[in-house]
């Protein structure tokens, strides 16, 4: 890393060099350099590589959002953009994340901010619930912003943004801005409507995605329509069963194999499906086949709480679904065996013991303590013992099932038996909504109640 020394030839600055060091992240280090405003806030600028020269620089004014950067919320997007912003500029080797104090909350500070939220559970939008509260829609002040940037060396940036509004405060504070690169986010179902209110009201971006296909494998797709609208229940949340199959509907082959029957683009809306949940379900056997870790991987985006049904707790400590990616909560029979319990408690996992049926595990009970715990909306990704018994019970309110080009013959079924004999028994589908995800097809469908 080298940056410049504070730049002799610089106008008298009315910032303040508050000093430089270098700071180690899960991103690599960064040369951190504060600098204190005239407003008494101080910016930071985590640097990579030389930001001096003509060539832009890749850069993210990141707006302070404790609740976002340091908590995880996910009212909002701004963790996750903050941390590919670290990864983009690391990827690049040569960037700055500039952030922002005083910036919260589009400037209005963290109390009003969460008096802003309160409005928005009563209904109103992020921009409606300032108006409300007599606050500015948007009162962040970008030129000193210019002036750090200057002050590093940097002459001309690609703006890593959905905000346009950010391009056109920093072009009016003199600095040359060749570029706006899109920086969209898997939308959370908590966040999604924040985010459609800042594409519809604010000028952004994009910031859910595109639809499918997607335009390139690193930008995140908007699954929204295959979602549905997410409705939780008093004593379940909302419950979205999805699963890949083949052409002749086989979840695995007879071996149990399953990867990868659908295509990258479609594996990519699936993680975009986890991301938008709060919480993601296997069966036992799928995490002995599987070892699946349950995480987002391929879509910028928060890894919801993973959830194992597991009634003799066999599942080992190493496997993937325990790993520290996410946390993780298994339901086990009561009584738990105590050792087990202990090792996998010892492990960081929560571990719930819920009554036993003949089926396994009473999945009412276990809905309704994740109900309880405050999740809303879940999504089962299997087997397929997991989604017969669901689909026996009618505990669940949306389908999406992926179908792939490829046929396999005899091999592991998406849906066993579910005792019936007449074709007018059989679940009922309804709003219909197809997307294409490169070779594979994506169809989801509400179930439609009380049938
Ligand atoms: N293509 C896809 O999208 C996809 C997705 C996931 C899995 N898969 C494939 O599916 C196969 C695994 O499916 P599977 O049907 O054998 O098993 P599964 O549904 O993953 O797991 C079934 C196990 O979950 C436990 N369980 C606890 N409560 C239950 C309840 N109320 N109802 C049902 N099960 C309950 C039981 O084991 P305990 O007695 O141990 O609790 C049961 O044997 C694997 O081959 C995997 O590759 C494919």
């Amino acid at each position: 890393m080298s940056l410049p020394a504070q730049d002799q030839h610089q106008p008298t600055s009315r910032l303040q060099d508050v000093g430089a060091v270098v700071l180690p992240t899960p991103y690599g280090e960064f040369e951190a350099r504060a600098f204190e405003v005239p407003t008494g806030h101080v910016y930071l600028a985590l640097c990579r590589g030389d930001l001096s020269g003509d060539e832009p620089v890749l850069t993210r004014l990141h707006s302070e959002c404790l609740t976002g950067d340091a908590l995880g919320s996910l009212r909002c997007d701004c963790g996750v953009q903050l941390r590919t912003s670290l990864g983009a500029v690391a990827a690049a080797g040569r960037g700055v994340v500039l952030y922002l104090t005083g910036h919260e909350g589009r400037g209005i500070g963290l109390v009003n901010k969460l008096q802003a939220y309160i409005e928005q559970d009563l209904g109103a939008d992020t921009v409606d619930a300032n108006i409300r509260l007599g606050l500015p829609v948007d009162a962040r002040d970008y030129s000193h912003a210019g002036e750090v940037l200057t002050r590093l060396g940097v002459r001309a940036v690609r703006l890593l943004s959905n905000n346009p509004a950010k391009a056109q405060a920093l072009r009016a504070s003199g600095m040359d801005v060749t570029e706006i690169v899109p920086l969209p986010t898997a939308a959370q179902e908590r966040n999604r409507a924040y985010l459609s209110a800042k594409a519809d009201r604010l000028g952004h971006l994009r910031p859910a995605g595109s639809a499918l296909p997607g335009p390139s494998p690193a930008t995140p797709v908007d699954v929204g329509s295959l979602i549905g609208t997410v409705r939780p229940r008093p004593d379940r949340p909302y419950v979205m069963v999805k699963y890949a199959q083949t052409l002749d509907g086989r979840i695995a082959t007879r071996t149990g194999d399953s990867k990868w029957i659908s295509g990258e683009a479609e594996r990519r809306a699936s993680h975009a499906l986890r991301a938008a949940c709060d919480a993601v379900l296997v069966g036992s056997q799928t995490a002995a086949c599987d070892d699946p870790q349950l995480t987002v991987r391929l879509v910028p985006g928060a890894s919801p709480i993973r959830v194992l049904l597991d009634s003799t707790l066999r599942t080992p400590a190493t496997a993937k679904i325990f790993d520290g990616g996410a946390r993780t909560v298994v339901y086990c029979r009561r009584p738990a065996n105590r050792l087990r319990k202990s090792v996998l408690e010892d492990a960081g996992v929560a571990v719930r013991e819920v009554a036993g049926t003949s089926q396994g595990l009473d999945l009412r009970n276990v809905f309704a303590d994740l109900r309880t715990d405050g999740v809303r909306s879940l999504m089962i990704e299997g087997g397929g013992k997991v989604i017969t018994s669901l689909m026996r019970e009618r505990l669940l309110d949306r389908l999406v099932v992926s179908i792939s080009p490829t046929v396999v013959g005899a091999g592991v079924e998406a849906v066993g038996d579910l005792g019936l004999s007449c074709i007018a028994d059989g679940l009922q589908l309804v709003n219909r909504h197809v997307a294409l995800a490169d070779g594979d097809v994506l169809l989801a469908w509400d179930i439609q109640a009380g049938v």
